[in-house]
């Protein structure tokens, strides 16, 4: 985490759990804060701009995961305090210490979005997956559980996201190792569709 999200406030707490463990779980947990607080915005990015004709499920889809995000903000930010540190939670902190990259504006289809969104989400689960087992070495067993509470909701929207992408051709999201994107699912598919018709034209 930089050193300008970074908060050197620690506030005295009876919890049992050493001030040198509290500031490096604190740290985590702001970077989270920053990242979850990031990655809400997006998501509403995406609801508002999403069009085509799958429109109104996607509108409310992304609504549904942003208010999601919004509770986990809350969770991270009041876990800060609960160990006696200072929440950075203000969208200039989220900016200064996200790791995500910006969300593009010139997209409108909504398998766009799902790619763009579904990117980002494999980001955060990482960073979550990452924030449970430090935590866990660290001892905070609470904020280990916190974060595996929150990257079991946030596994199941990537799969939710990805199903759109995997439809047509499950090889086309996982072919380079890296999440679909409409661009590569449409690659492969349209690969796929000149292969048939020119075995089908060398049957003949
Ligand atoms: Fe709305």
């Amino acid at each position: 985490m930089s050193s300008t999200n970074r908060s050197t406030i620690l506030h005295p707490t009876r919890i049992d759990l050493s001030a040198d463990i509290r500031v490096q779980v604190i740290d985590s947990l702001n970077q989270a804060v920053a990242v979850t607080t990031d990655l809400k915005s997006q998501t509403k990015q995406a609801h508002w701009n999403v069009k085509g004709m799958d429109f109104y499920q996607l509108h409310e889809l992304f609504d549904e995961i942003a208010g999601e995000l919004e509770e986990f903000i809350d969770l991270l930010a009041e876990r800060v305090t609960a160990l006696g540190g200072v929440a950075m939670g203000t969208i200039r902190m989220a900016v200064a210490a996200s790791i995500l990259p910006e969300y593009p504006v010139e997209i409108l289809d909504g398998k766009d979005h799902i790619a763009a969104l579904a990117d980002r989400f494999a980001i955060y689960a990482k960073l979550l997956r990452d924030g449970i087992a430090q935590t866990d070495e660290l001892g905070d067993a609470d904020t280990a559980d916190l974060y595996t509470e929150i990257s079991r909701t946030v596994d199941m929207r990537l799969w939710f996201l990805e199903a759109h992408l995997q439809a047509g051709d499950m090889s086309a999201a996982n072919s380079n190792g890296k999440p679909a994107t409409a661009k590569t699912a449409a690659k492969t598919v349209a690969k796929t569709a000149t292969a048939k018709t020119t075995a089908k034209k060398s049957k003949k």
